[in-house]
């Protein structure tokens, strides 16, 4: 029986759903499009399955296709990446990096990664609210006021600290990582390297970005972000990696089943299959390079427009906007570009005077629009969009009492929800999507 007729609700509400991934502009830098492909793989009838433990060792019986399919899997990887162990069962990219601190430290090492507001990710030590700040020790190293990483006050940090391991990769960060001097600072204090090149993954296999292959021990990326696969995520190991420790491999291994997770979603490992052969294609290198041409122009657009970026623009497929000269805050400036149906995320700027939950900008990215097919000419058609919002929304203040935003804001959405102007510019976004085809 079909969706429809067992779960009207449900149905009706991914109906909806899919309309409105086609009707409006996805600039969340985290998000894509996966291909029909990918999401048949990922819908199938391996979601029935069972199979804990690896190929030719499971635990359970009737996995000859599972393993063949989570084979080719690893071999993809393999290929693509040039790295000679790989798993591809993390069921996303937070519990893949825990599975590297699990495997290779102890309680109480030392992790430093980058502060969340300078682009940083959770996962790589934010202090007390993650497992990898709670459970170990955590340092972190922070951007300067441009937002740009000033790699020798993270030496010096690295030589006080000492770190067991170096975790190098953003959520949030528009510039490109010099991995050979991360492994020198790694090297210089003995600490483990860690790149997560969850965001900028498809801008590496696409062959725009270097990659940390050659430098790093460990590498981890999600595949739902640029790599436009299923949800899911793969821990590499270098060669790197297996000459310091020749068991990493088994360790990370045995650190993501049984240490941490049960039975791989077979249904993702296959949807990663197919993921990984689209990004050997030369339409995924056009597809790559586009997207950092498309986040420099729209860069260019917003900065003609008299917005601040930091660090100045962008070098790989997202940007972020510091709205403090517009003194409006990015709660706002997201929601009245939602109205005008360009979704973006607020998200901290480096050294954020406000709190996380009211920061004071917002980050948009190329990818998901670049996937339908927009060029150079729609970056500028809507960069000059996003300015409009901003600037009819530049009177709204977050009250300096915090007991009054909650309601404030709910108000503020409410007037937006009815703003004349912000409607006529989702409706001219709403021609431009119909031109270019969700996949
Ligand atoms: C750099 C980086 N690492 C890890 C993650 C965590 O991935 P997930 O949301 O799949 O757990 C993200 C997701 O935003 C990320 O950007």
């Amino acid at each position: 029986m079909k969706l429809q007729s067992v779960d009207s609700a449900i149905a009706r509400l991914i109906n909806r759903e899919a309309k409105r991934q086609k009707e409006v502009l996805e600039m969340i830098p985290s998000e894509n499009y996966a291909s029909a492909a990918v999401r048949e793989a990922v819908g199938s009838v391996l979601t029935n399955k069972y199979s804990e433990g690896y190929p030719h060792k499971r635990y359970y019986q009737g996995n000859q296709f599972i393993d063949e399919i989570e084979d080719i899997a690893i071999a993809r990887a393999k290929k693509l990446f040039g790295v000679p162990h790989v798993n591809v069962q993390p069921y996303s990219g937070s519990p893949a990096n825990s599975a590297v601190y699990f495997a290779l430290l102890n309680p109480g090492d030392t992790i430093m990664g980058l502060k969340l507001s300078g682009g940083g990710h959770l996962t790589h030590g934010q202090p007390s609210v993650t497992f990898s700040g709670k459970y170990f020790r955590s340092v972190q190293y922070d951007v300067t006021a441009d937002g740009l990483i000033d790699l020798e006050a993270v030496a010096a940090l690295a030589k006080k600290e000492k770190p067991a391991i170096i975790v190098v990769g953003t959520t949030a960060y528009p510039r490109i990582y010099d991995w050979k001097a991360w492994k020198n600072i790694s090297d210089r204090v003995g600490a483990l390297f860690l790149a997560d090149i969850s965001h900028i993954v498809g801008l590496i296999v696409g062959g725009v970005h270097p990659s940390p292959i050659p430098y790093a021990d460990v590498v981890m990326t999600t595949t739902h972000k640029t790599l436009r696969g299923p949800r899911g995520a793969m821990l590499l190991v270098t060669n790197q990696g297996l000459k310091k420790d020749p068991q990493m491999g088994e360790k990370i291994d045995r650190a993501v089943f049984p240490g941490l997770q049960g039975g791989p979603h077979d249904n993702v490992t296959a949807g990663i299959a197919v993921a990984l052969k689209e990004a050997t294609t030369a339409a995924f290198r056009t597809y790559a390079k586009q997207i950092v041409t498309n986040a420099k122009v729209l860069a260019k657009t917003l900065t003609d427009e008299g917005f601040t970026l930091t660090t100045g623009g962008t070098d790989n497929h997202l940007m972020v906007v510091d709205l403090r000269p517009q003194k409006v805050i990015g709660n706002i400036a997201a929601e009245a570009l939602e109205v005008a149906q360009i979704v973006v995320n607020r998200n901290s700027v480096p050294h954020d005077p406000n709190p996380p939950f009211y920061p004071s900008g917002i980050r948009l990215g190329t990818p998901a629009i670049t996937t339908r097919g927009m060029k150079e000419k729609e970056m500028r058609q809507i960069g000059k969009w996003i300015s409009q919002v901003i600037r009819e929304v530049s009177h709204y203040r977050l009250p300096d009492a915090k007991e009054e935003r909650g309601k404030y804001l709910a108000k503020v959405k409410k007037e937006l929800s009815g703003n004349k102007n912000l409607h006529s510019i989702a409706k001219s976004v709403t021609i431009l999507c119909k031109q270019f085809p969700v996949p």
